[in-house]
């Protein structure tokens, strides 16, 4: 249980991916430890991590610690159950709808089009310029930013708030939580006047604020505004690590780069993909999955409180106790996946996915959709393909010697060497250049 209230407080936060999956390999599938005054009870595996996502069994109200809660807001979708979760649940989701997402491709490609651009012929690490590629694009489609123009000020504000949502809840001043809340701070004022200002016809805000539940529910200015705020900070995060270590993966594999190329040559035209186009990418849906699956994302699910005593597997569960679901440690538990640390796409074909037992390829969470599953996995399914399958069929590269390894963060941490990637146009026409040149893998990071 670790030291006097804080517990395992320390070693939790500064590497919650190594905790979590040395935690199972350790004491198997549910165990619990002490962080900051709370026992917590720890659920990976398919089995555990149905127990952990069954509403009957935990509640998510009142269940994370407030120091977050009051970072991100009471009120925002993953601190809320039962009916005012379901109905809030229901309006976020309409910005995720097939022709919201078909309607976002424009804007995205503008962005990934304006980013690889400034990398060609440079030789620099480009992990950071990843981070606000996705940032743009969120800011784009939730805030009705503009696609052509990046600010850097707001990013370094979200990483800040990501460092406080890990860091001692001591609010003093200089502190890590303090300097998050002050981040935060300035983040609202951005919102309130992107959202008071802008109608984002053509944008995810737009469908946000068009969103009407069955009985005509709908989400008030300052509703979207708390939202916003989490799912900037989900999407800089988690989706940028995973852009992030895709580039990684195709820095380090030539010969799949070369069967993805194949595979996007024969799929995607000149223009903008068509979300059909996309879902046609079969290869490359299944490697975004094994790079969710492989690197490290979200370590975590938000807390949940055990409504009642529990048992399972022969532990007991008191009433109060809260629980985690741990994503990585899931994806990497050897009954379900052989040889975890390994990166092969073929195990997540759409076939073998659904041979899968129910929650065990859960990167973004599990259970429905209408639950506390990610409300963005559709998005992230749509954007990794695409990206992916665009940067193959537009672009030679060169990988050189570098550490890819993780570096720190608690949600998707980057690669430690700042992802050195040489890009070039794609040379077409007389002889194929050779796609990639990988000169040395260097230090890796799926060797859990
Ligand atoms: C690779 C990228 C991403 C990963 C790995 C990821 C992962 C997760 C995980 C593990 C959860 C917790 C589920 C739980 O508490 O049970 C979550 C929740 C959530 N995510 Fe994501 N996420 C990603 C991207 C995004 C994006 C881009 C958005 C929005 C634009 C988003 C919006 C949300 C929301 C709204 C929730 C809370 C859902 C609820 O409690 O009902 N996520 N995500």
């Amino acid at each position: 249980m670790g030291a006097p209230f804080f517990g395992k407080m320390k070693e939790f936060g500064s590497d919650p991916f190594g905790f979590s999956v040395g935690g199972m390999r350790k004491h198997g599938s549910v165990w619990k430890t002490r962080l900051i005054g709370s026992t917590i009870v720890f659920f990976s595996g398919p089995k555990a991590f149905t127990f952990f996502m069954d509403p009957a069994n935990f509640t998510r109200e009142n269940a994370t610690a407030k120091f977050i809660q009051n970072l991100f807001h009471p009120d925002a979708v993953p601190f809320l159950d039962g009916e005012r979760h379901k109905i809030r649940k229901w309006l976020l989701l309409e910005a995720f709808t097939d022709p919201a997402l078909e309607s976002y491709l424009p804007s995205i490609f503008a962005i990934f089009g304006r980013y690889a651009g400034s990398w060609l012929g440079q030789d620099r690490p480009i992990a950071r310029d990843v981070k606000q590629l996705v940032f743009d694009m969120v800011n784009v489609l939730f805030a009705a930013g503009s696609p052509q123009a990046s600010d850097r000020t707001l990013t370094d504000d979200f990483t800040q708030m990501v460092r406080g949502s890990f860091a001692a809840p001591i609010n003093l001043p200089g502190t890590t939580y303090r300097k998050a809340i002050h981040a935060r701070d300035r983040l609202r004022v951005y919102f309130k006047k992107q959202v008071a200002e802008n109608e984002g016809e053509g944008t995810a805000l737009g469908f946000l604020k068009q969103a009407r539940g069955p009985k005509g529910e709908k989400l008030t200015s300052q509703e979207i505004e708390i939202e916003l705020l989490h799912f900037f900070f989900a999407a800089t995060s988690a989706l940028s690590a995973a852009l992030a270590w895709s580039l990684v993966v195709l820095g380090e594999r030539p010969e799949l780069a070369a069967r993805l190329r194949a595979e996007a040559d024969g799929v995607l035209s000149d223009g903008t993909p068509s979300l059909a186009q996309i879902r046609r990418l079969t290869l490359a849906t299944q490697v975004s999955r094994e790079v969710l699956r492989t690197y490290p994302m979200a370590s975590t699910t938000f807390v949940g409180v055990a409504r009642r005593d529990l048992e399972i597997d022969g532990m007991k569960i008191r009433a109060g106790w809260k629980g985690i679901g741990l994503p990585t440690a899931t994806l990497q538990d050897a009954s379900t996946f052989r040889n975890p640390g390994a990166f092969e796409p073929d195990r997540l074909s759409d076939e073998a996915l659904r041979a899968l037992p129910e929650n065990a390829f859960v990167p973004m969470g599990g259970g429905p959709r209408d639950g506390h599953r990610c409300g963005g996995e559709e998005l992230v399914k749509m954007v990794m393909p695409a990206f992916i399958s665009w940067f193959v069929r537009n672009h030679d590269w060169t990988f050189p010697e570098q550490d890819v390894s993780p570096g720190p963060g608690s949600v998707g941490p980057l690669p430690k060497g700042g992802l050195r990637m040489q890009v070039r146009k794609r040379a077409r026409g007389g002889a194929e250049q050779p796609i990639a040149h990988r000169i040395d893998r260097g230090r890796t990071c799926t060797d859990w």
